[in-house]
């Protein structure tokens, strides 16, 4: 059975004079959690945009389910795009809707879903990220936390099977990010997901990672799990973890 959900090869990206992404080599099976760190400007949103397609790559293959990216039509490219989930770090709610007409957003397209299906699962990834109570809300009635919650459930309505987490916890307080750590795990064992979580929050890597990679001038420089990298020899891959 194929398990490798992506696969990167020799991925390069230059904006003008600016080489960002020299030569990415990466691997992501079903399933597993992959944090990604490096210093600010390092590549790391442009990695998953390239994944995406939303930014294209100068050179190298991006696989993602077996399809090679480049392959692909735009009605392919739109199909492969819906098994892909975003939690970007403005995790934007529609102001002007309620917390479940903000759930029933992405569904908006799938007319034939009957509207029971829809409410049974609007409550299902409420329930995931433990806010049922919230669904009649307006997103200026939550706390940023709170916002968050509800973007990863708008996130999860159309069981992607590869979430992409940019600085899930950044600006909320240690207990909140904590928590949301935690459901990024609970996401990853309820649905067998596979995610990409860049972050700079080292308590997030530390709960949610099953391998690391920090990106460096371009490349993947290092790789392993939280333990591994915490532990380096290398005094640059240490300081990570302060
Ligand atoms: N659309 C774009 N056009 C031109 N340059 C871009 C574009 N997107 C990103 N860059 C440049 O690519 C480099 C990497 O940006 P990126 O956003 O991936 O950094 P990052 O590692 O995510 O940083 P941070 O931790 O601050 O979010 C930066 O020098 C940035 O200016
Ligand atoms: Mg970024």
């Amino acid at each position: 059975m194929e398990t490798t959900i992506v696969e990167i090869e020799h991925l390069n990206k230059s904006f003008g004079n600016n080489h960002v992404l020299r030569d990415i080599n990466l691997k992501i099976e079903k399933g597993e959690n992959l944090v990604v760190f490096g210093k600010s400007g390092s590549g790391k949103s442009v990695l998953i945009k390239c994944l995406v397609d939303l930014i294209e790559p100068d050179e190298g293959k991006v696989v993602l389910f077996g399809k090679t990216m480049s392959d692909l039509n735009d009605d392919e490219l739109n199909a492969l795009r819906k098994k892909v989930g975003f939690l970007f770090q403005s995790a934007a709610l529609y102001d002007s809707m309620t917390v479940r007409e903000n759930l029933e957003f992405p569904l908006r397209d799938l007319k034939t879903k009957a509207k029971e299906e829809i409410e049974a699962l609007v409550f299902e990834v409420l329930k995931s990220v433990g806010l049922e109570d919230a669904i009649d809300k307006m997103p200026s009635e939550l706390s940023g936390g709170m916002r968050k919650r509800v973007g990863l459930a708008r996130t999860l309505i159309l069981k992607p099977e590869l979430i992409l987490y940019d600085e899930p916890t950044t600006g909320l307080d240690p207990i909140t990010s904590k928590e949301i750590s935690k459901l990024i795990l609970d996401v990853q064992s309820k649905y067998h997901t596979a995610s990409i979580i860049i972050t700079h929050d080292v308590e997030c890597a530390r709960i949610t990672s099953n391998r690391m990679i920090i990106i460096k001038d371009g490349i993947c420089y290092a790789e392993g799990t939280f333990k591994e990298l915490s532990e380096s020899k290398d005094e640059w891959v240490r300081s990570f973890f302060k």
